[in-house]
């Protein structure tokens, strides 16, 4: 039984925006279409956008979606969170904030907000008359999982945006690797690249935010000390306001590959169904973004 929050089974039963737009003939709209994903492989969804053509706002949009309780309940979020944006706006709408919307997905569900997102992609693209990126053999390393059609730019795009470290997480946000799982090396190695990518990226801002010309890494002591800053400055907040706490706990592997950042989670947060996906999205997802990718984080209950 996976554990959802109350927002996605809210979402499940009553969803307020199922069904499909028509072209009616009205002045000064346009209906779009995105389609994403199979029936065949478990989940599909048709997303339909109302937009208004001289400010491309949308100003409508329903989905009709053929999954489970995570990809309806991600359909409705994603609706929910477009109406009323601009055709550009609503491209800047990640399938992070799909599932911070829904109060967190479980990580085997995670791929639902990225089919939302991708649907909302198609469905602009196509309102724009521009092709969709293929993500077939001329796509940036082609094709890495044949047994979901997956392809590297596809991996890639996921591992960056949502600071995946392992082969499966991927799985678990594009199903690619969940089949025969013979591709799964070969997502080791794209983790590997994106990760020496955003290194060296993080070193360059660093180093033009410091002005200096220094690659030097943070010591064991500053990593801990910026691992409690963030979560001083930046996490508790929004936990005290929800009425719960977290507390830093231990850090392991501080000088190894990966960090272990354990917590105490607190007050609300202690004894809430979610406090799962509350991990995930407000603090690891947070300290990944700001201290490093290789980071995971632990609840523990000493
Ligand atoms: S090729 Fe990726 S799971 Fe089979």
């Amino acid at each position: 039984m996976w554990d959802y929050t109350d927002k996605v089974l809210e979402l499940f039963y009553n969803p307020k925006n199922q069904g499909v737009l028509e072209d009616t003939g009205e002045p000064g709209v346009k209906i779009s279409t995105g389609e994403i994903g199979s029936i065949a492989c478990g989940d599909a969804l048709r997303l339909h956008l109302k937009v208004q053509v001289d400010t491309e706002k949308i100003c409508d949009a329903r989905f009709q979606t053929f999954g489970c309780t995570s990809a309806i309940a991600s359909s409705e979020a994603l609706v929910e969170l477009i109406k009323g944006l601009t055709l550009d706006e609503a491209l800047k709408v990640s399938n992070k904030q799909i599932a911070e919307y829904l109060g967190g997905l479980p990580e085997a569900k995670m791929h639902c907000s990225v089919m939302g997102q991708e649907a909302l992609e198609a469905a602009i693209y196509n309102y724009r008359g521009i092709p969709l990126p293929t993500h077939g053999d001329d796509d940036e390393g082609g094709l890495v999982c044949t047994c979901f059609g997956i392809s590297e730019t596809k991996i890639r795009r996921v591992i960056r945006e949502n600071n995946l470290i392992t082969a499966e997480e991927v799985t678990n946000y594009v199903k690619a690797g969940g089949g025969c799982g013979s591709c799964l090396a070969n997502i080791d190695d794209i983790i590997t690249s994106v990760q020496k990518e955003s290194a060296i990226s993080v070193g360059t801002s660093l180093n033009k935010t410091n002005g200096v010309q220094s690659s030097k890494r943070l010591t064991p002591v500053q990593k801990i000390a910026l691992i409690q800053k963030v979560l001083d400055e930046e996490v508790r907040p929004v936990l005290i306001a929800d009425g719960g706490d977290v507390e830093l706990y231990d850090v392991e592997g501080v000088s190894e590959g990966v960090l272990h950042v354990k917590v105490l989670l607190q007050g609300a947060c202690g004894s809430c169904s979610s406090s799962t996906a509350t991990l995930k999205i407000a603090i690891e997802a947070r300290l990944r973004e700001r201290v490093s990718h290789n980071l995971v984080v632990e609840a523990v209950n000493p």
